[in-house]
Order: C-alpha cells, then structure tokens, then sequence
C-alpha cells in the first residue's frame, strides 16, 4: 500500500448510533417521526418555532445523556497520533467526536451545543432548553436558534473541506447514507483528485459504488480495527 499522507474523514449518524443517539433515515428514526420541511428548514422555523426549538432542545438533553463509543475514541486516537494531516469531518451535530477526545473536528451541519443569535450573529456555548426565549447571553435579545445548518442554508467552512478533499489520497466515510449533498459528493470530488476511498458502514451507502472499498458492520468494530491499520503500516 502506498504511504498515506493527508486523510479526510466524513463521518454521519451512524457513528453515534451505538451511543444511542437516534440517526435519520432507519426505520422509527427521526425522519420518520418528524417532517424536514417542519423542523429542519428556516421556513419551518418562522411557521412555527416553537415546534423547532423543542425538537433540538429534545435533542440537545437526549444527547447530554449519550456517552462516545469506541469509534469516537479510535478516531481521537488517529487524530493525535496519525503523522501525517487529518481533517475530520462530521455531519453530526452532537459533541461525541470531542468527547471521545478530538480536539479538532470540522461540524459543517452546525452543533446542538451552540446557539446562533439572529439579533447579533454571535455563537454561544448552549446547554440549556431554547424554547422559553432565553436571551443571547451577548446582546441580551431573546432571539436565539440554534446553531444548526438547515435545508436551503450553506453548510459550514465547504471552502476549507473542498481544499482537503482536492489534497487527500485517502477519503473515509463512515456512518452515513449519502443521502444528503454536499456531503454525498465528497466521495465524488475525493476520486476526481486521484484519493482512495474506503467506507466503513453498516448498510453500502448511496454512492456506494464510487467507492474504492467498503466494509460493513457496526462503527464501534470497523472504525477501531481500521485506525489501528493505519497506525500500524
Ligand atoms: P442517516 O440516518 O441518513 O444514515 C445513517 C447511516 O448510518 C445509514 O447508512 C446506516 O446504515 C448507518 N449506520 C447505522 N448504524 C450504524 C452503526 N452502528 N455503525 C455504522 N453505520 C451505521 O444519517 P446521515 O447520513 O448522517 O442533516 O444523514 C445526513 C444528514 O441528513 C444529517 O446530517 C442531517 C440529516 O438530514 C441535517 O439535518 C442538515
């Protein structure tokens, strides 16, 4: 196998499904118990925000009760101890990269712990519920949302996620259905710049057939198994 220098990971819900924290598109999942266009787009947050705010404040205590399983833990691992340049990517707007010991992690689709005041812009750390309109801990208005990138909005920093994937040669998704672009693309984009590309997943993916390999199983098994292959070639 030739050296690998630069990796970019993609990582989506399924990682964090063996922490118990519920993924999208799986038969009970959150997609089926709520609408998109109702809790997850700007214009279904102006219909009606209460219904929004409850739906992440929701998640936001369902995940203070979610602890990192070991394919969090085993790419802390790889991010300290890898030689070469990681970026890692998530879709996940939970904290369970970082608990498991990142200190580095790109959240394109935004943080459940992070409200974004509509009044100033400004970021704050959030624990708390949002529903009863507390104020922006900056300006005082009580205009908070949360910091979640919803259909029809940009995810975050793509400029900086696009350079790695031009630079990588090796790409790894895990965890997500490829559902969702432009995430689903970066496997495109990552073959285009002559990258490998490996998914770690429980079921093949929608663009599974653009990748170079996959492997299936639960991510707390092939996650860890994978990072010691890399650490150890
Ligand atoms: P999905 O729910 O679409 O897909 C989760 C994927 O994880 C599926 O392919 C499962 O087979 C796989 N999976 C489930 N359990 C697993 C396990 N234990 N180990 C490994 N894989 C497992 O979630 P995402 O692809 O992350 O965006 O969804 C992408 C985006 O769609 C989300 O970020 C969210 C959603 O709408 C926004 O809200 C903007």
């Amino acid at each position: 196998m030739a050296e690998i220098k630069r990796i970019v990971i993609l990582t989506g819900a399924g990682i964090s499904a063996e922490s118990g924290i519920d993924t999208f598109r799986a038969a009970g999942g959150l997609w089926e118990q709520h609408r998109i266009e109702d809790v997850a787009t700007p214009e279904g947050f102006a219909r009606n925000p209460d219904l929004v705010l409850g739906f992440y404040d929701m998640r936001r205590a369902a995940l203070a009760r979610a602890e990192p399983n070991p394919a969090h833990i085993a790419l802390a691992r790889l991010e300290r101890e890898f030689a070469g340049e990681l970026l890692l990517v998530t879709q996940n707007v939970d904290d369970l990269h970082e608990r498991g010991g990142a200190a580095r992690v790109l959240h394109m689709h935004g943080e459940l712990r992070s409200a974004l005041c509509t009044s100033c812009e400004t970021r704050s750390r959030w624990d708390a519920a949002m529903q009863e309109r507390p104020p922006c801990p900056v300006c005082r208005a009580p205009t908070l949302r949360p910091d979640i990138v919803w259909f029809g909005e940009m995810p975050y920093q793509m400029g900086r996620i696009y350079q790695a994937l031009e630079a990588c040669d090796l790409f790894v998704s895990i965890g997500t259905s490829g559902a969702v672009y432009p995430a689903a693309g970066f496997v495109a984009e990552a073959r285009s710049s002559g990258a490998r590309t490996l998914e770690l997943n429980l079921e093949p993916s929608e663009g599974s057939r653009l990748f170079d390999e996959t492997r299936l199983g639960p991510a707390s098994v092939l996650v860890p198994e994978w990072v010691d292959a890399v650490l150890n070639t």
